[in-house]
């Protein structure tokens, strides 16, 4: 006798015989045993290629930014004027891209700082809590400090990426953006 593979037999959907089914099903069988492996190598493929473009997306970030940073290409960008800033207050703004989320905090009189806003453990928002020395990710309650953007508390390992900054004639510009790992 001919064993099939349990996983190549058709079964109706009903559980009833082939031969007490209706002539279209009989003519059209449907396997669902296969159909619901296809699903699942279908589902595999999907993950499998999700992973492939979230990875493909980082290197291709890093390569972006590597080459920037190499061919010195940043542009210089004017943020606000120093008057406009209080001490303890910040700001958002884009650098270098439209869809590059910085802020730029005043520590105090002579010092101003500036991080990527985008938190390094999932990229959520962070926000700044000046009088606590910090930036807080509401997300899954990350804090960085303040003043070196390095990670203190959660999930982010990372510290943020700093923009660095210069003070021309009372106006605080970006100048390009240290990615940092440690
Ligand atoms: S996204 Fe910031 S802690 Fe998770």
């Amino acid at each position: 006798m001919n064993q099939r593979d349990p996983d190549q037999l058709t079964i109706p959907p009903d559980g009833r015989a082939l031969t007490e089914q209706p002539r279209w099903r009989q003519d059209f069988p449907i396997d669902w045993p296969q159909d619901e492996y296809i699903s699942r190598r279908d589902f595999v493929k999907f993950l499998l290629l999700t992973s492939l473009a979230f990875t493909s997306g980082q290197f291709w970030v890093l390569a972006q930014n590597f080459l920037r940073e190499r061919n010195g290409q940043l542009p210089i960008h004017a943020i606000t004027k120093l008057v406009d800033l209080p001490v303890g207050g910040s700001v958002t703004f884009d650098y270098p891209g439209p869809n590059e989320p910085r802020v730029l905090v005043r520590l105090d009189e002579q010092n101003l700082v500036a991080y990527g806003q985008q938190c390094t453990h999932l990229s959520c928002p962070v926000i700044v809590q000046a009088e606590a020395g910090q930036l807080h990710c509401p997300c899954h309650e990350g804090l960085f400090d303040l003043a070196s953007g390095r990670p203190l508390a959660g999930p982010p390992r990372r510290p943020l990426p700093r923009v660095t900054l210069e003070l021309r004639d009372g106006v605080i510009y970006a100048t390009g953006v240290e990615e940092r790992t440690v």
